[in-house]
């Protein structure tokens, strides 16, 4: 009597065991709802930046592991592909995704996507780039970009200036045209430029949008510059490191000694390495780790329908065309070789031995 009660009550719990391994799809990561599992999907737009695979994803996978053992993250990146982004996120819809974390490729026909997991009653997390005209948008979470663009194009100002370097002649590298951010930077670095272009103190010789934020287009179209200006360029804007990487790239194939100043944006390791080495002006910090933790505790509360707390956004919210959609937007800090201890080191980003300081 005795042995037979323990073992229904062991095939009761193997039953139990089985079922709710079942239930999840996947017997490792899922779970019920009522224990906080379920899928939530993470869609990155590109490798080349090294910020997505070496800092967003894992520092949202670790947060979400911390938050339940038992949510399952369905991940991909779309290597600047659209079209690709589209159906990875079908497919995550289809394998079951109840929260989509995007960020978009293409802020505008991102659109699309979010427009379907809204009719699907799937809420979605514009994560670092906005999605353009959806209702379908239920968060966004960045950085305050239009500063970013500021503090790159003031820190460019403020050095030709030391540099004592009268009505300078500069090249300005932006970002993608389908990303929204890159927009945004630019509208930034316009702001601190072009009041000094109107008063005769700057020139903006070329200017350029660099399709896919690739570092080889931005190469081609610094050597371009340098072409028609006869290797006359006494400072360059780039919107990131990888762009930044490019026009260096270009500048040094031409045999400009010294560099001009050249920003960026990322903090990528080999920016801080130039910048140690004095081929790149500044970079700006972007703390990625709790971008990316706010989008995995924000995920999170959608997904166990907790309600979020008001200091997530402070009520502060970001027209994306259609609606105003609550946001979160963290700030940026300008790094150059004198505060790289400070920050970026100080912060854990990277160590001082990787970066070369001892
Ligand atoms: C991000 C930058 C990144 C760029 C290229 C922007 O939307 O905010 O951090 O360098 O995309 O991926």
């Amino acid at each position: 009597m005795k042995i037979s009660r323990i073992a229904f009550i062991t095939v009761v719990m193997a039953a139990f065991v089985l079922a709710t391994a079942f239930a999840g799809g996947s017997s490792e990561q899922s779970g019920s709802m009522s224990s906080g599992g379920g899928k939530i999907a993470l869609l990155l737009p590109e490798t080349k930046t090294t910020r997505y695979e070496t800092a967003d994803r894992p520092d949202f996978e670790a947060k979400m592991k911390e938050l339940s053992s038992s949510v399952q993250i369905l991940y991909s990146n779309a290597n600047q592909d659209a079209n690709l982004q589209l159906s990875q996120a079908e497919a995550a819809l289809t394998n079951g995704a109840k929260v989509l974390v995007l960020d978009p490729v293409d802020s505008a026909a991102a659109a699309a996507i979010a427009d379907k997991a809204k009719a699907a009653g799937v809420p979605v997390i514009a994560y670092d780039r906005l999605i353009l005209n959806s209702d379908g948008v239920n968060y966004y979470i960045s950085f305050d970009n239009v500063s970013v663009g500021k503090l790159q194009a003031t820190s460019l100002v403020n050095q030709l200036t030391a540099l004592g370097i009268q009505n300078p002649t500069i090249v300005m590298i932006n970002g993608s045209p389908t990303d929204n951010n890159a927009k945004l930077f630019k509208q930034g670095a316009h702001s601190v430029f072009d009041p000094l272009v109107s008063q005769g103190k700057l020139t903006i010789a070329k200017e350029y949008d660099t399709p896919d934020w690739s570092p080889d287009q931005a190469q081609n179209e610094m050597q371009q510059a340098l072409t028609a200006l006869g290797n006359k360029v006494d400072g360059v804007y780039c919107a990131n490191d990888g762009t930044a990487s490019g026009a260096i790239a270009a500048m040094k194939a031409a045999g400009i000694s010294p560099l001009p100043p050249v920003t960026g944006q990322d903090a990528e390791l080999a920016a801080i390495q130039r910048i140690l080495k004095g081929e790149q002006f500044m970079t700006v910090y972007k703390a990625i780790k709790p971008e990316a933790e706010s989008a995995a505790e924000l995920a999170y509360d959608l997904l166990t329908k907790t309600p979020v707390p008001d200091s997530m956004t402070n009520g502060q919210t970001v027209n994306n065309g259609k609606i105003d959609v609550p946001s979160v937007l963290l700030t940026p800090v300008a790094v150059t070789k004198d505060n790289v201890r400070d920050t970026v080191v100080k912060d854990g980003f990277w160590t001082a031995a990787q970066v070369g300081l001892q």
